[in-house]
């Protein structure tokens, strides 16, 4: 039976600032932000918007009435969860309309989970061959202003319906994964900016991308040869690429063109929206999908994700000869064309309104066009609003 992603969704919020005013602001060569990193724009998240809503607004335009009344499994992928104990998933359940007779579920390993919740999902498909199966990635990328991790913040959310049959991309049972328990990345419960060793980061995410290749042709016997599009985790364009350039010369030298080529379409949303540590390898995915025109059904592609402290996955997916059908059309470049630039100022501001305490307080939903929105915090519970 043939499983996988039938469709997919995204969202990230309304607000952006340029990476050339930021690396000015930094006292930095723009240069470095725009070639260095390969970061051109980066969303700004209002306190209006969080995993939790981010997400629902990523899955709203995937819901019909019918799978409404007959979803019954929600995955939430997030390392920017709201709550120690309930689930982000069980807020997506009411705010989606999804029947009760549903399980929720919220999922944790850094970048790596949505890929875990998307395994998961093909598994329960396996199983039970008429259901579909929700996954959202959702999170805000904050390491803090004036750190060296700040041009790689960014936010958003992926929305995937798993199901038999699917309308995009079939997953192959052929992952190679693996762990190692090491502090390259990490964010304890007290703070809301993660903790970074960037450059060794950077290191183990491509150590690990060359043991799983390495591992993956072994158990597999496949090739480069083998594949039409590799596509990466992004927390930053640049750092795909590494990973790319890592196997490109097992290919020839017009395959490495294609491979190059298919990277710049992966990679062309993220530029603009920056890190969605959970959603990003799918945003690369879905930037694949639209941009590049030449993309034939039944083409094989790789894809690599990982996650810091650290975990990761290389498997491969082949393309459904529907596969525009299951995405929402023109969804990004829509949502990127109506985004509003912000001063750094202005940036900062908003930068440290966090939701942080537990005083009551009512937040600024008007300027927010979203679908879903935080109103703000009432005894402790956040009030989650439907505006529209
Ligand atoms: N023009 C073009 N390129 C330039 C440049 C210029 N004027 N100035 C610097 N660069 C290049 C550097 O050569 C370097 O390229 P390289 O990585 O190919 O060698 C790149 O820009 C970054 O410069 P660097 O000095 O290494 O930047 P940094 O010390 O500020 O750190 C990160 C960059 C990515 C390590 C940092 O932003 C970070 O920690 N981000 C968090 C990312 C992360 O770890 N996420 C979790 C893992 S998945």
């Amino acid at each position: 039976m043939k499983i996988g992603i039938d469709q997919m969704s995204f969202f990230s919020p309304h607000l952006y600032i340029e990476m050339s005013d930021l690396a000015q602001a930094r006292g930095e060569d723009p240069n470095k932000y725009l070639i260095g990193i390969g970061q051109t724009r980066q969303a700004v998240i209002p306190p209006t918007q969080d995993a939790v809503t981010m997400g629902a607004n990523a899955a709203a335009p995937l819901m019909t009435d019918e799978l409404r009344q007959t979803l019954d499994l929600v995955i939430f992928a997030t390392e920017s969860g709201i709550d120690q104990s309930k689930s982000g998933a069980a807020y997506l359940q009411r705010l989606l309309g999804i029947q009760k007779y549903a399980r929720t579920i919220e999922l944790k390993q850094a970048c790596y989970s949505g890929t875990y919740g998307l395994m998961q999902a093909r598994d329960y498909v396996a199983v039970h061959p008429d259901r579909k199966v929700l996954v959202v990635a959702s999170d805000v990328a904050r390491y803090g202003l004036k750190t060296s991790g700040e041009v790689t913040q960014g936010g958003g959310a992926v929305a995937m319906l798993v199901s038999a049959d699917p309308q995009i991309l079939t997953l192959e049972n052929d992952s190679q994964f693996m762990t190692d328990d090491v502090m390259d990345f990490w964010r304890p419960n007290y703070a809301t900016e993660a903790r970074v060793d960037g450059k060794y980061s950077s290191n183990v995410y491509q150590e690990f991308f060359k043991e799983l290749w390495d591992r993956y042709r072994k158990q597999t016997g496949r090739t480069i040869d083998d594949f039409d599009a590799l596509v990466f985790h992004l927390p930053y364009t640049k750092m795909g690429k590494k990973g790319l350039q890592m196997v490109l010369p097992e290919a020839d030298e017009l395959q490495q063109k294609e491979l190059l080529a298919q990277f710049e379409a992966s990679q062309k949303y993220s530029r603009q929206i920056g890190n969605l540590y959970t959603g990003s390898l799918y945003l690369s995915l879905l930037s694949l999908l639209n941009e590049t025109p030449g993309l034939k059904p039944g083409a094989r592609l790789g894809l690599f994700s990982y996650g810091s402290g650290a975990e990761g996955e290389f498997y491969s997916g082949i393309l459904q000869p529907k596969y525009h059908a299951g995405l929402v059309s023109n969804q990004v470049p829509d949502l990127l064309s109506r985004r509003q630039g912000l001063s750094i100022a202005q940036y900062e501001q908003i930068f440290e309104q966090t939701l942080q305490g537990s005083a009551d307080r009512e937040l600024e939903i008007k300027n927010d066009p979203a679908q879903f929105v935080l109103a703000g915090l009432k005894n402790e519970r956040r009030q989650y609003l439907k505006q529209h």
